[in-house]
This record gives structure tokens, C-alpha cells and sequence, in this order.
């Protein structure tokens, strides 16, 4: 397989650096382009958070469990990521072919609509807050996060299959040179808004869908006004379990693409809770816990850093 890349490289707007296969001016484009409906609703996440996972499970609260629909194409296809430029075809998407961007695709989409993006909260359009859209954040404690958006750059031909040492990858974090921008700003930024608006959005935190993924799909379907039976929750419980994540060409980037190298690895890659224990020094972890104390006081938000 060719392994041409047509969007490798990164650029900065408006302080956030992007990665190349973003629309450039995405903020000022997704503001006066993007033609929002009451009804639609977006997850969001900063990368490496959990979003495939929870974009699965709400699809199918949404879908009502069709399982065999979202086997059909990957996840991609079904749900787009807002800010994305899909020309000339990254994703090599069959669906996609006829489309410049995601904002373009997304009007042929049936409402309601399910879509989603890795944009802070400050970069997002006003319209769809304006209009009181409904928003589903994932969150991660940002440790694991770190190593698994770095096993992610390793993999991505778009970050150039990152070939830099942990250690570097490490000092891009603290020095706000990853790719959407600052992990405290993007979650501060969004669970500020969370904590004024419950009604319109949801805050979930990948943590505690691992421990309880029953009960993060009853808040979901409570958040969007779903019923679900007892046996549809099983279902969706048993179609988004890690394994079968794992082994879900849909969900997973299974194939080689113009994306991924999956000679370097696994989009769906480990799974757990407190994997940074096998990466950060104690060095790194204590400087690391110094940044989280100074950013995250006073925020009343706090996070699972092991599993059991
Ligand atoms: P790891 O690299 O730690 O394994 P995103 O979709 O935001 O890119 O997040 C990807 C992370 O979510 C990966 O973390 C991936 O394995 C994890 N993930 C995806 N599905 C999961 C599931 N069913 N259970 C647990 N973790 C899952």
C-alpha cells in the first residue's frame, strides 16, 4: 500500500497547534458555516480520551442498539468528526468521496444527529451553545491519556509515526505542544461549561465507564431522553467491551490506511487504568503532579489513576 500522506505537519491558530488534516481557520469556518439544529448532539474530547469508545455506545442509545448498523462501516462514516477535512479522502471512506469537510457531509445527515470533535471549548462554535445542543464530554485522567496519545503519535502517519522518545513526547505535554492544544485547557474550559449547564451536557470520565460501563449507558440514555430495556443495555455493554472493540475493524482502523501504520501498533491499544505506571519516572511524575496540583485547584474535578 502507498503510503503518500497528503495532510502530515502541524499549524497554529489561535494559539492551539492542529494537526494538518484539519481545516485551517477551522474556528472562524466552523462559526459561519456550520448550520446547527436543535437537535443535534456532540461528543467531545481531547484526543486519546475514551471518544471511540463513548461515540460507540451513544450511537447505539441513540440508534437503539442497532449493532448491525454500526458493524456495516466504520465509525467514521456514521459519526463525523466536525473539524476534519476529509478531501482529498484520508480516511479512505467511500462515503466521503463527494465531500470537501465534515461540515459539507453534515448537512446530509438525517437529525438527529450524532457528531463529534477533539475542538476546546473556546476554539467550538457559539451557535450550537447558543441553541442549547446537547454535548457529551469524556475526560481521562491525563497521565494515561499522555501514554496512550503517545503510542497514538507513534502509529499516525499524519504526526509522521512519531519516531522521539518518551521522554521528549513527555516535554511536548508540559510545554503545550500537542496537537489540540493543552489538556488543562481543553478540560477546564469544557467542565466549566459542564457545571453551569447539566442539561445540556453530560461529563463523563473514562474511568468510571470502565468501572460501571451499565451505568455511563443509563446517564447517556437519561441525558438524550432514551428508553432502553434491560436486554438493549446488555447488548450495547457486550458490543463496546474492550475485545470486541479491539477486534471491530470499525472501530479499530484495522486495515493499513493512509492514517495509521498498523505495523506500529493498535488504535485500540491496552484499555486500562494506570498504564503511565509503566512509562513516567519519578521525576516526570513528580513534576507532572506538580503542573496538575497548580491547574486543577479549585476546579473540583479529579480523577481514577489506577485501575483495581
Ligand atoms: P489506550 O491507548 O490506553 O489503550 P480515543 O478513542 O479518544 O482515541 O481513545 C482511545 C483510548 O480508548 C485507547 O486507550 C483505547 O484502547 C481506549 N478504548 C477504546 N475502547 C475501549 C474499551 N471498550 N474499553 C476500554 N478502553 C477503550
Amino acid at each position: 500500500m502507498a503510503t503518500h500522506v497528503y495532510y502530515q505537519g502541524e499549524y497554529v491558530y489561535r494559539g492551539v497547534i492542529f494537526p494538518g488534516y484539519i481545516r485551517r481557520n477551522l474556528a472562524r469556518a466552523f462559526e459561519e458555516q456550520f448550520e446547527c439544529r436543535d437537535d443535534d448532539v456532540f461528543i467531545v474530547s481531547y484526543p486519546r480520551s475514551g471518544t471511540t469508545w463513548t461515540t460507540e455506545m451513544v450511537s447505539l442509545v441513540m440508534n437503539g442498539g442497532d449493532t448491525e448498523y454500526n458493524m456495516s462501516d466504520i465509525q467514521h462514516t456514521r459519526v463525523p468528526q466536525i473539524e476534519v477535512n476529509y478531501k482529498p479522502n484520508i480516511m479512505r471512506i467511500k462515503d466521503f468521496r463527494s465531500f470537501n469537510d465534515a461540515f459539507e457531509w453534515s448537512k446530509s445527515i438525517p437529525s438527529p444527529r450524532l457528531m463529534r470533535t477533539h475542538l476546546q471549548y473556546n476554539l467550538f462554535a457559539k451557535e450550537p451553545i447558543k441553541r442549547k445542543c446537547k454535548f457529551i464530554y469524556v475526560a481521562r485522567n491525563p497521565k494515561d491519556m499522555l501514554v496512550s496519545y503517545y503510542y497514538f503519535y507513534k502509529m499516525c502517519r499524519v504526526h509522521g509515526c512519531y519516531d522521539g522518545s518518551w521522554a521528549a513526547f513527555f516535554r511536548k505535554f508540559i510545554n503545550k505542544q500537542l496537537c489540540y492544544g493543552d489538556w488543562f485547557d481543553h478540560v477546564i474550559g469544557w467542565w466549566k461549561y459542564a457545571q453551569k449547564n447539566t442539561d445540556t451536557v453530560l461529563f463523563l470520565k473514562y474511568e468510571d465507564i470502565k468501572k460501571n460501563p451499565r451505568s455511563t449507558i443509563m446517564q447517556i440514555s437519561k441525558f438524550l431522553n432514551k428508553e432502553l430495556h434491560d436486554r438493549l443495555v446488555d447488548e450495547i455493554i457486550h458490543h463496546c467491551c474492550f475485545h470486541r472493540m479491539q477486534n471491530n475493524a470499525g472501530v479499530n482502523f484495522g486495515r493499513e490506511s493512509y492514517v495509521m501504520n498498523t505495523k506500529r501498533g493498535k488504535f485500540i491499544r491496552k484499555g486500562i487504568i494506570g498504564d503511565w505506571r509503566n512509562h513516567f519516572t519519578l521525576a516526570q511524575n513528580e513534576e507532572f503532579n506538580k503542573l496538575y496540583e497548580y491547574k486543577m485547584k479549585d476546579t473540583g474535578l479529579s480523577f481514577q489513576w489506577d485501575g483495581e
